[in-house]
């Protein structure tokens, strides 16, 4: 929920994707509802992961630790979850037992999609997550999918994880929130930008390329905010930049970086998997929603592109 800028003082406008306005709340009440009431427990899963990782650090920032819950499916590997105060418990979309366990009590659930690499088998993971929430009396569950999804799906038969996921989620009958996260920034670390710097030239695949892209620094946040915030009802969150860049821009920025020039060049001799997992995804539109919840603007593409040239 936003405030309308220079609009009525008394109220404030609720937002859900596209940037469609859905309705209008007394500021008053919306306060109150706003925040999170002290029973209300949250349990993210695959929090040892490097995007849980970061909401659980933003969410503790937020609401006091006793209400966060990590869900992991190594234990052992959470000692620096542990050291931030934070309950761990075991949470392993293949062990159906453990889920049940894991979610006694929680009110709230951040279910993190997969990392596996068969889409069949992360569907298959995921509703039994959705299952498990919905036998334990999770009120709310909250899934990180993919941006715009929706729309390289065909809608009368989809095949895409993500979409089938959020179709089981409707279907629980549970509250849910999407959060659908932009391609990572991070796949510009296989399109050479250290060797682009050397010879001077961004050398990629031919193709009308657009990005929406953003790190998980600025998802992460977007995540903690919405879960941070009591709010009822079923909400959908498209997680993107709000403006694209393209090559041309990230060999601007690499010129700026390196302090010599660098050119971007398309070559149909580039041959990589990062293209044609890409032209299967629309990483070209963009919505307004991840500022809004983040209270501030994406992090610069020059920033988020230090990482990958060091
Ligand atoms: N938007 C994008 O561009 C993009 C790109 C890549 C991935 N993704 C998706 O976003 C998710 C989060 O990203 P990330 O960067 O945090 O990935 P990540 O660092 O690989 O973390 C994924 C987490 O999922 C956990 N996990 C995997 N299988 C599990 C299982 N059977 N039961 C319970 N937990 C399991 C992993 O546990 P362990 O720590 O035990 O391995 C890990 O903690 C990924 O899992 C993937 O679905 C999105």
């Amino acid at each position: 929920m936003f405030s309308i800028p220079g609009g009525c003082p008394q109220t404030e406008i609720i937002y859900s994707s596209w940037n469609m306005t859905v309705g209008y709340v007394k500021k008053s009440d919306s306060n109150k509802e706003r925040m999170l009431s002290p029973m209300t427990t949250i349990l993210i899963t695959g929090a040892n992961g490097q995007l849980g990782s970061l909401i659980l650090e933003n969410l503790r920032s937020r609401i006091p630790v006793g209400q966060i819950i990590a869900g992991v499916r190594s234990v052992e590997q959470a000692t620096f979850i542990r050291e931030q105060e934070i309950e761990v418990r075991k949470v392993d979309y293949d062990l159906p037992e453990t889920l049940n366990e894991a979610f006694r009590g929680i009110s709230r659930l951040l279910l993190i999609s997969s990392s596996h690499t068969d889409d069949n088998v992360r569907l298959s993971q995921h509703r039994r997550v959705i299952d498990a929430a919905k036998r334990s009396g999770v009120r709310h569950i909250l899934y990180t999918g993919f941006a715009f999804s929706q729309r390289t799906t065909d809608q009368s038969k989809p095949d895409n994880v993500h979409t089938l996921t959020e179709q089981a989620i409707i279907e629980s009958g549970l509250e849910y929130t999407f959060l659908r996260n932009a391609l990572y920034i991070d796949f510009v670390g296989v399109l050479g930008l250290k060797e682009a710097i050397s010879s001077g030239e961004l050398v990629t695949a031919p193709g009308e390329w657009k990005f929406n892209s953003v790190g998980r620094r600025d998802l992460a946040l977007a995540a903690a905010a919405v879960l941070a915030e009591e709010g009822a009802g079923n909400r959908i969150y498209e997680l993107t930049a709000p403006q694209t860049w393209d090559f041309g821009d990230l060999a601007e920025v690499l010129t700026e970086v390196a302090g010599k020039p660098v050119v971007h060049r398309q070559d149909d001799g580039i041959q990589h998997w990062i293209y044609a997992f890409m032209s299967k995804l629309d990483t070209a539109s963009t919505s307004g929603d991840l500022e809004r919840l983040m209270g501030r603007p994406v992090t610069p593409l020059r920033d988020s592109i230090l990482l990958f040239i060091v």
